[in-house]
C-alpha cells in the first residue's frame, strides 16, 4: 500500500485554537447580604450542574494527568450524523473501524489507508499537549479531507465509548491511543497508567459487552524486549525485563489483553512496532528532532553504550507498519463472547511489525546531513540509563507468515519521504516547536 499521495498533499495547517480559559469576572462585596448569599447559591449551582449537566458532555474526573482535565462535548442528532457518515462502509467486505489515537502520527496513516481502501471509519483522541497540538490538529485536518471524523475525547470516557458502540456497531478497533515515549515517562509516570493501563482496560470493558463484539488490533512495543541481549527479538523471547515505566505498562497491556481474551472471548491483536518514522511523524522521535537540530545548527546528542558500543534501531517505515496494521486487522478472527460471556476459545495474537535491519543512529544522522546537505554537529554521549535500550532488532518471520508482513522501505528511501515533507509543512509558515 503506498502512502504517497498523503505524503505529497500540500498542508494547510489546521490552526490549533487553545481553548479560551474560563473568565471569571471579579466580585466585588459591597453589602453583607451579599456575602451572606453567595455561598448558598455556590452549593445550589453545584447540585445543579452534578444533577443536571448533559451527558454530552463528560468531565474525565479520574484522569490524573493535568493534560486531560478537559471536558468534551459530544453527542447530539448532528455529531451522530457525522459519526454515522465517517463509519459508513463504502467497498463490498468492508470493515467499519473505531482507530482511537487518530490524530497521531501511525493513527493519521491507519485511518486515511482503512478510508482509502473503502472501510468506515471514526477516529478518536483527546488531542494532548505531549507534543505540538497544532501537529494534531494538521494530520486531523488532512484525515477530514477524505471524510474521517476525529471524535475528541479520551478513551477513559466510557460513556463516550459506549455512545460511539451505540450509533455504530463497529466490526474492529485499531486500538492506538497511548502515552508513547520512553524517557517523559521519569516527567509524568501517571500519564502513562491513565492512557496505556486505565484506558485500555477501559475500552476492553466496552467493547466486552458491545453486541456484537469487535476483534481488537492494538498497538504494544518493541520496548517489551527491554533488556533481552538474545538477537533478534523473537516473540518467543522473555518481555519480563522492561527497561522503562512505558515499555513496562506495553508489556502490562499484553497479559491485560490476555485476560480479556480468557475471560470474554474478545479477539486481540498486540503488534510490536519497532522505531516507526515517516512522514506526518512525531517531534518526540530523534529522527524528527534530529533534522529539526541539523537544520537550526544546533549539536545533537548520539549515545554510545559502554566501550563505545553501538546504538540502533530497527527503524520502520510508517507505509510498512499500515501494511502491518491492515493486515493484522484481515485475519482477525471474530470475538467469540457476547452479553459480556466467552462462548468458545477467541483468537490472540502477539506480532513484531519490524524492518530487520537495524541501523546505527549515527547512520541515521549521516543519511540526515546527506539529504538536509547540512553538516551535523554531532556530541557523542554516554547512553544515560532512563529507559532506552542499546539496539532493538525484529525478527519478523512470524509477521510474515501469518500477515504477508514484509517491509520494502529501506532507511535512505524513507528517511528521503521524510525530510520532503518535513521541508514542505515547515516551510508552510509552520514553525517547528522550539
Ligand atoms: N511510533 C513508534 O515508533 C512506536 C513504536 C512502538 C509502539 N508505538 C505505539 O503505537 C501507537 C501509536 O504511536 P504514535 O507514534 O502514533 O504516537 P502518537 O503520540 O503520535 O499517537 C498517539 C495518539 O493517542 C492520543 N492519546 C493519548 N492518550 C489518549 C487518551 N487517553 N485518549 C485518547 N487519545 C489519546 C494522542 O493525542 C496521540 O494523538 C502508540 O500506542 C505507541 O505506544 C509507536
Amino acid at each position: 500500500m503506498q502512502m504517497s499521495h498523503i505524503d505529497d498533499i500540500p498542508s494547510t495547517p489546521g490552526k490549533f485554537k487553545m481553548e479560551k480559559s474560563p473568565y471569571f469576572h471579579r466580585l466585588r462585596w459591597h453589602t453583607s447580604l451579599a456575602k451572606l448569599t453567595f455561598w448558598p447559591i455556590v452549593f445550589l449551582g453545584v447540585l445543579f450542574i452534578v444533577f443536571f449537566r448533559s451527558p454530552s458532555s463528560s468531565p474525565l474526573h479520574s484522569d490524573p494527568s493535568r493534560r486531560s482535565l478537559r471536558t468534551y462535548n459530544w453527542g447530539g442528532s448532528a455529531w451522530e450524523k457525522r459519526v454515522r457518515s465517517s463509519a459508513r462502509v463504502r467497498s463490498r467486505n468492508g470493515i467499519s473501524v473505531l482507530v482511537t489515537g487518530a490524530a497521531g502520527f501511525v493513527g493519521t496513516h491507519v485511518s486515511a489507508a482503512l478510508k482509502r481502501r473503502g472501510d468506515g471509519v471514526i477516529g478518536l483522541d483527546n488531542f494532548n499537549d505531549y507534543y505540538d497540538p497544532s501537529l494534531k490538529r494538521s494530520r486531523q485536518a488532512l484525515l477530514e479531507r477524505t471524510g474521517v471524523f476525529i471524535v475528541e475525547g479520551d478513551i477513559n470516557d466510557s460513556a463516550l465509548l459506549r455512545k460511539l458502540f451505540e450509533v455504530v456497531p463497529f466490526t474492529h478497533v485499531m486500538h492506538l491511543a497511548a502515552q508513547a515515549g520512553v524517557r517523559y515517562a521519569m516527567e509524568n509516570p501517571s500519564s502513562y497508567v491513565h492512557s496505556n493501563i486505565a484506558g485500555l482496560v477501559n475500552l476492553l470493558e466496552v467493547c466486552k459487552s458491545a453486541n456484537p463484539q469487535p476483534a481488537i488490533v492494538w498497538a504494544s512495543s518493541s520496548s517489551v524486549y527491554g533488556l533481552n541481549t538474545k538477537v533478534p527479538f523473537s516473540e518467543k523471547d522473555r518481555t519480563d525485563q522492561p527497561a522503562s515505566l512505558y515499555a513496562a505498562t506495553k508489556k502490562a497491556g499484553e497479559e491485560i489483553a490476555h485476560t480479556y481474551n480468557h475471560i470474554y472471548g474478545l479477539s486481540l491483536t498486540g503488534l510490536r512496532f519497532f522505531t516507526v518514522y515517516g512522514p506526518w511523524g512525531r517531534p518526540d522521535m530523534a529522527y524528527f528532532f534530529f533534522t529539526k537540530d541539523i537544520l537550526n545548527g544546533k549539536s545533537i546528542p548520539i549515545f554510545e553504550a559502554a566501550n563505545h558500543g553501538t546504538v540502533a534501531r530497527d527503524f520502520t517505515y510508517i507505509d510498512d507498519i499500515v501494511k502491518g496494521c491492515l493486515a493484522a486487522l484481515d485475519t482477525a478472527e471474530k470475538s467469540t463472547g457476547s452479553g459480556g460471556k466467552k462462548k468458545r476459545p477467541a483468537q490472540l495474537r502477539v506480532f513484531n511489525l519490524g524492518n530487520t535491519s537495524p541501523m546505527p543512529v549515527s547512520d541515521l544522522v549521516s543519511i540526515l546531513e546527506r539529504l538536509l546537505k547540512v553538516k551535523a554537529n554531532r556530541n557523542i554521549m554516554r547512553l544515560p540509563r532512563n529507559g532506552d535500550v542499546q539496539f532493538t532488532h525484529a525478527n519478523i518471520s512470524y509477521a510474515q507468515r501469518e500477515l504477508g508482513y514484509k517491509p520494502t522501505t529501506d532507511l535512505q528511501t524513507g528517511l528521503k519521504k521524510f525530510v520532503r515533507w518535513y521541508l514542505s509543512y515547515y516551510s508552510n509558515g509552520k514553525k517547528a516547536a522550539e
